[in-house]
């Protein structure tokens, strides 16, 4: 294969499709762009502003007038990404439980996930793009050179989630957790607007029992 101008990755929450998208960008030399932060932060929006999360129309006009950025790390962050709403810095509000818990409704609405793959579409066509999401190759880049669908148990997304909680130096609840990440995978493959799902052409990973490096090479021999 010559080297792919889009390469997109799809799969459930904590599939491992970050540190894989990572580690292709740094090897290609090519962006990574994460577009669930997008989704998260306009989750984050409208419970600052107090808004509904049943509330389509308003979330849906919410989405529309925010500014979302994704910029370079500050530097000593340790961060990949810095991400801003409206200009502030929202980058570790994004990943908390609440957001956790109310992203995967308000992905759901037509209008916000409108708004989102048009943004999505004006940066990842300027290509030698890693994107990484849910539809990014059955909806946002159908024609994607590359399409990558990364797939583990719930048991082990919730243990590699649970790793990093802790880590970070949290106290996280194992069950909570997986219960969660449930509900999210629940919603997010049975929603009727881009849900989760292999692309036609995806190459299917199952990272169950691959590390990084070994779910990495696969993807380099796809590559060469
Ligand atoms: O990858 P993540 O866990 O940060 O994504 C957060 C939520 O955003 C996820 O539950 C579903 C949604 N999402 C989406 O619907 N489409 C995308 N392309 C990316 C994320």
């Amino acid at each position: 294969m010559t080297e792919p101008n889009i390469i997109a990755i799809d799969g459930p929450a904590a599939s491992g499709k970050s540190t894989l998208a990572i580690h292709l960008a740094n090897w290609l030399d090519y962006l990574y762009f994460d577009t669930g932060i997008m989704y998260r932060t306009v989750t984050l929006a409208a419970l600052r502003a107090g808004i509904d999360i049943e509330n389509e129309a308003e979330i849906t006009g919410l989405a529309n007038r925010i500014t979302i950025d994704v910029k370079s790390p500050t530097p000593g962050s340790g961060r990949t990404y810095d991400v801003t709403l409206d200009g502030l810095d929202v980058t570790d509000e994004i990943r908390t439980a609440a957001v956790d818990a109310n992203v995967s409704p308000v992905s759901a609405y037509g209008g916000v996930r409108k708004a989102m793959t048009e943004k999505q579409r004006a940066i990842g066509s300027r290509g030698k793009v890693v994107m990484v999401g849910r539809d990014i190759g059955t909806v946002v880049f159908p024609e994607a050179d590359l399409k990558l669908y990364l797939v583990a148990s719930v048991e082990e997304r919730a243990r590699r989630r649970h790793q990093e909680l802790l880590a970070s130096g949290e106290s996280p609840d194992y069950q909570k957790i997986a219960e969660s990440m449930r509900k999210r995978d629940d919603i997010d493959s049975h929603r009727s607007i881009a849900p989760l799902k292999p692309a036609d052409d995806a190459h299917i990973i199952n990272t169950d029992h691959l590390s990084i490096e070994q779910v990495f090479e696969q993807v380099k021999a796809l590559i060469r």
